[in-house]
């Protein structure tokens, strides 16, 4: 594929049409979500689907998360627990994916689940993406739009730098609020990734705590192995300050930061913020130390985004 062949989409009904027709013929479009962008395929289409690996260049086939329009199109392909169901009614549309049992008949296809008899199950919250499941009428599955072992891209522009001329089209709907992939909770509830929703959140909700699965090898969650976000230059964590030849990412008020994930100390920001600084990492090429986040809330989630982008690449 030419890259000029990878086409640029507005966000207006010309642009949502011409992106739901490449998705019902099988061809592959990212798209906007409230956490990262996602490259979608009709998760019906074995073929769809394939395109998604090939164009990411994924080494092995991991499974995909399932993007629906709402909860009830996600009852006819999933079985719901009693937890499950009150997660996904409190917070769909929303940064959460649901691992849940597939239910016999789901048409899905076998390669977005990698086979599994579970499906992973999320209803995104942007309207860029939920009118695209609407026009579709159709499951879109979606990993994050990036090369294999890349950042997750949160804007526009990312997807372009690394997907430009394998993928049919790109949906620009600006910077993507979260930044940082979904939850993933699998039935328990176990956490299977930390992400844009908060465990605490979601404790509050249910009563009740959530336990913790998140051994890197584990093989529930393939996708996540410790390398997955690294951005090509060596990471020291929890630095208090700056070795020489290092690039210095600050959290709060820290002095003599080349970049910062958030002058102020906030979370949210932070989270908003780390992707693009860790593709500006790779941009520089130089090796980087980042301040200490805390571990509680969103932090959970980016100490864990920032561990395995640490971890030495194999
Ligand atoms: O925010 C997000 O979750 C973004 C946007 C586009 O929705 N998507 C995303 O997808 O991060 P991806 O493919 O990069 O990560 C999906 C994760 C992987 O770790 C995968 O192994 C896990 O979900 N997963 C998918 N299906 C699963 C299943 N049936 N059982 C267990 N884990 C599953
Ligand atoms: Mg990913």
């Amino acid at each position: 594929m030419d890259e000029s062949l990878t086409e640029i989409l507005a966000i207006d009904d010309a642009g949502l049409a011409r992106a739901a027709a490449i998705l019902q013929n099988g061809g592959l479009v990212a798209f906007p979500t409230e956490t990262v962008y996602g490259l979608g395929a009709d998760a019906t289409s074995g073929a769809a689907v394939a395109r998604v690996f090939e164009a990411k260049r994924r080494p092995a086939f991991n499974p995909l998360i399932v993007h629906l329009r709402d909860l009830s199109h996600a009852r006819r392909l999933v079985r719901f627990d009693p937890v499950s169901e009150r997660l996904a009614e409190s917070f769909w549309p929303g940064a959460l994916t649901l691992v849940l049992p597939k239910l016999g008949g789901a048409d899905i296809d076998p390669l977005a689940t990698a086979g599994l008899d579970s499906i992973a199950v999320r209803v995104p919250d942007h309207p860029v993406a939920l009118r695209l499941l609407a026009k579709t009428g159709r499951p879109i599955a979606a990993p994050s739009a990036n090369p294999s072992g890349k950042v997750s891209p949160t804007t526009a522009g990312h997807v372009a730098a690394g997907l430009s001329g394998r993928i049919d089209a790109i949906l620009d709907g600006g910077h993507c609020a979260i930044g940082l992939e979904s939850t993933i909770v699998a039935p328990g509830p176990v956490l299977l990734r930390p992400g844009g929703l908060t465990v605490e959140e979601m404790e509050a909700r249910i009563g009740a705590r959530l336990s913790v699965r998140d051994d890197p090898d584990m093989p529930n969650a393939p996708g996540q192995i410790a390398s997955h976000y690294s951005p090509g230059v060596p990471l020291r964590l929890n630095a208090s300050c700056r070795r020489s030849g290092e690039v210095l990412v600050g959290f709060g008020p820290v002095t003599n930061a080349d970049l910062s994930l958030s002058p102020s100390g906030n979370l949210v920001e932070a989270a908003a913020n780390l992707f693009r600084c860790l593709q500006a990492l790779d941009t520089r090429g130089r090796a980087a130390a980042v301040s200490p986040i805390p571990e509680t809330g969103l932090g959970r989630a980016i100490n864990d985004r920032l561990r395995r982008a640490a971890a030495p690449l194999t």
